[in-house]
C-alpha cells in the first residue's frame, strides 16, 4: 500500500511538472473514482469485440450508466465507422500534446462518450513514464464523470493489447464457437496470467446458435485453464448469431440502436443487466482516492525508476 501511495504521489508530481512546463496550472487531484474499467479482448480478430463494445455501451447507457468507450485498437480502430461517426481528432493529438482528452471525446448513440483511436500510434508500453503519467492525469479528469469505461482492444497479443488488459479492473474475453477463436482466447489468457498476473476473466460467447453451444465453449475453456493455468473464467453470457448485426454494420448503426427488438439486442440488454449485477474483480472504492490511477500505477510498476 505504501508503494502504491508513493507511486500516486509520483504521478501527481510528474503531472505537475508537465503542466508547469506548458505554463498551465497544476491539475487538481481527482476525487475518489467509482469507475469500473473493463477491457474487451479476444486474441483472434473478427469475433465481434467492437460490435459488443458498442452495443453493450448502448445497453448500459439505457440502464442509466454513464459510459465512455476507448477505442484502443491503435492499428485498425473502427468503432467510429461502425457507429457512423467522423471524429476530427483522435488519441494521437493527445499524445502530441495538441489536444486534451476531453477535446477529442465525441458523443455516440444514447449519450455514450467515445475516445477515438489513432493509427500508427507508438506502443503504449514504450511511452515515457512522464508521458504515461500525463495521460493518466488527462484521463482522470474525464473518468471521474463516468460509471463504466469500456476499452475495445485490438486483435492479437501485442504489447498494446496486453497494456490495456493489464490496466483494466476486469477483462472480458470474447470468443466465438470456432476452435481458432477458443485457442486464441486461451493463448491470450495464458500470457495475461503468467506475465501480467491477471487471474480472473469474464467470458462472453458470441455468434452462438443456442445456449448449449455457449455453455460448451465455456466448459471447454474452463477445463483446460483449470488444469494448466491458475485462473478462473466466469461465464458472463452469450450473443446469438444474428444477421441484424451485419445489417446494422452496413448501415453504420449499432443493432441496439436500429433493431432494438432483435434477438441480438435482447442479448445485449441482458448482458448489461448481468454486468451491472456482477462485481468488479478489484472493487472500486470511494474511500480510496485516485483508486484507478493507483491500480494502473501499481500494475505498470510506475514506482520503479
Ligand atoms: N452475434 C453476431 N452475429 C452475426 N454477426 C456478427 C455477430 N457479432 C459480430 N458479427 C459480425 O462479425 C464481424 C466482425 O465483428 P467486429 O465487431 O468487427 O469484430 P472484432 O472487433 O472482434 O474484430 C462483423 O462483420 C459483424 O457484423
Ligand atoms: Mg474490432
Amino acid at each position: 500500500m505504501t508503494a502504491i501511495k508513493g507511486s500516486t504521489a509520483k504521478i501527481i508530481n510528474l503531472n505537475q511538472k508537465m503542466a508547469a512546463k506548458k505554463g498551465d496550472a497544476p491539475p487538481e487531484p481527482h476525487k475518489g473514482s467509482h469507475t469500473r474499467v473493463i477491457a474487451i479482448t479476444s486474441g483472434k480478430g473478427g469475433v465481434g469485440k467492437t460490435n459488443i463494445v458498442a452495443n453493450l455501451g448502448i445497453a448500459l447507457s439505457q440502464l442509466g450508466k454513464k459510459i465512455l468507450i476507448f477505442d484502443a485498437d491503435m492499428g485498425l480502430g473502427n468503432l467510429d465507422i461502425l457507429l457512423g461517426l467522423t471524429p476530427k481528432y483522435n488519441f494521437s493529438h493527445v499524445l502530441l500534446g495538441e489536444k486534451s482528452v476531453s477535446d477529442i471525446v465525441i458523443e455516440g448513440p444514447e449519450q455514450i462518450k467515445i475516445l477515438p483511436a489513432s493509427s500508427g500510434i507508438q506502443e503504449m508500453a514504450n511511452l515515457s513514464k512522464s508521458m504515461t503519467a500525463h495521460l493518466l492525469g488527462e484521463l482522470g479528469a474525464i473518468i471521474d464523470t463516468i460509471d463504466i469505461l469500456l476499452i475495445d482492444t485490438a486483435a492479437g497479443i501485442s504489447s498494446n493489447v496486453m497494456y490495456f488488459n493489464a490496466i483494466a479492473q476486469e477483462v472480458l474475453v470474447v470468443v466465438s464457437p470456432e476452435p481458432t477463436s477458443i485457442t486464441d482466447a486461451y493463448a491470450l489468457m495464458k500470457v495475461l496470467s503468467i506475465r501480467y498476473g491477471v487471474k480472473q476473466f469474464k467470458l462472453l460467447v458470441n455468434m452462438v446458435k443456442d445456449i448449449q453451444e455457449a455453455y460448451e465453449v465455456h466448459r471447454q475453456l474452463k477445463l483446460v485453464s483449470e488444469k494448466f493455468l491458475d485462473i478462473t473464467i466466469d461465464y458472463l453470457g452469450h450473443v446469438y448469431s444474428d444477421e441484424n448485426i451485419a445489417r446494422g454494420v452496413r448501415q453504420q448503426k449499432a443493432v441496439c440502436d436500429i433493431y432494438p427488438e432483435s434477438q441480438a439486442s435482447r442479448c445485449f440488454n441482458s448482458l448489461a443487466v448481468k454486468l451491472c449485477q456482477s462485481q468488479a474483480y478489484i472493487p472500486p472504492s470511494k474511500e480510496a482516492p485516485l483508486f484507478w490511477k493507483e491500480l494502473i500505477a501499481s500494475k505498470l510498476d510506475l514506482n520503479k525508476s
